[in-house]
């Protein structure tokens, strides 16, 4: 029978144990993922469908996660935006985008279409979640290397002409509309939004530069949208007006402590760096969210943020072991 838990929870109605999946739990950590990287390199992995699938699939089968999560990237949709894209350590954009003009619009499915193929090849047991970057965070992207710093050029860009900036948004919103329809077309269950850049903004640049834009890709897609929001958990609140189904938050504040605030389903919040920690404290922290959210409908167990690179595997192991063994 096919695993229907985290469809049950986008709902609102798991009467079983959590669903749990992990951001980022396709890649990096794994030694099979990286026996492929020694071979292919990260465009080749991303775009050719046999590759990727292949991928995506590898924390299902040797970890038992309840939901696959396809293996891309967030700034793929930039090719549909006429920039070219590489990957070493992390994207390499060209050119950076400068604002004199708007974008060129290709047509998303001819140009995406490698990834509407593979998702057409992942019908498994577990339903698959597809996935866009933020507007924000992929418009970051197009305006600066990234290299850990906290978003200078695209966060002055924004106060100097935010008319430009916020007409960049919605080029990168239509495109990504159309590139979560088609995912969704091949057979995606669910879509996430990660808007991971999104913690440098106040309150008000939150309001006005995420809430709008996932609104509109939320109500584009027929599925249930989840949102993450990296250091946002405190904003509950304010993401609901997006209408996500779901919201994906962090460790800063405890889930129970949201559920009291939000009706919404809650994913989340496990420390990435938790997963450094010997498995019986990882056992520990797990079983004490498990029992904080006990016969919650509407929860699923996930980290706050993506798996680290050098994540011990065994540790990821603990953990889904622990949640697929907890008793509702
Ligand atoms: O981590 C997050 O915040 C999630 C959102 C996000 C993704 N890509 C989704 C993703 C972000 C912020 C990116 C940008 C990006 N792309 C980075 C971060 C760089 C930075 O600026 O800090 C990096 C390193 C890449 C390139 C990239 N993407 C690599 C090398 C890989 C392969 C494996 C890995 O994770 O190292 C990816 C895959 C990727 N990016 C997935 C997702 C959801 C695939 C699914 C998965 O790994 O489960």
């Amino acid at each position: 029978m096919p695993n229907s838990l985290l469809l049950q929870a986008l709902q609102r109605q798991n009467q079983d144990r959590p669903p749990v999946w992990l951001m980022r739990q396709a890649g990096r950590y794994l030694p099979d993922y990286q026996a492929l990287r020694r071979k292919h390199t990260l465009r080749e992995l991303f775009f050719t469908p046999k590759l990727a699938a292949e991928v995506t699939r590898m924390p299902v089968e040797q970890l038992g996660v309840d939901a696959a999560i396809l293996f891309s990237d967030i700034t793929v949709i930039s090719l549909a935006l006429g920039f070219k894209l590489d990957f070493n350590e992390g994207p390499i954009l060209e050119p950076m985008w400068n604002g004199a003009s708007d974008l060129p619009r290709l047509d998303v499915r001819s140009v995406l279409a490698p990834i509407g193929e593979t998702v057409s090849l992942l019908k498994g047991d577990v339903p698959l979640i597809g996935f866009c970057g933020g507007p924000f965070t992929v418009a970051s992207y197009l305006i600066e290397k990234h290299s850990g710093s906290d978003l200078p050029k695209t966060k002055q860009w924004l106060y100097r002409d935010p008319a430009s900036f916020c007409r960049l948004l919605d080029q990168i919103t239509d495109a990504s509309c159309d590139y979560l329809q088609m995912q969704v077309e091949a057979g995606a269950s669910a879509i996430q939004i990660f808007d991971s850049w999104a913690h440098v903004l106040s309150e008000e640049q939150f309001k006005q530069v995420c809430i709008p834009y996932w609104k509109k890709l939320l109500a584009s897609v027929g599925v249930p949208g989840i949102v993450f929001a990296r250091g946002n958990s405190f904003r509950v609140e304010t993401i609901e007006a997006a209408l996500p189904a779901a919201i994906s938050v962090d460790w800063q504040v405890p889930v129970g402590a949201l559920r009291k605030k939000s009706k919404a389903v809650l994913q989340g919040n496990l420390d990435p760096d938790l997963l450094f920690a010997p498995s019986e404290v990882v056992q520990e922290k797990t079983e004490a969210l498990l029992e904080s959210m006990r016969g919650d409908p509407a929860f699923i167990v996930n980290l706050g943020h993506g798996v680290k690179p050098g994540t011990p595997v065994e540790s990821v192991r603990t953990l889904i072991e622990t949640v697929r063994n907890f008793k509702r």
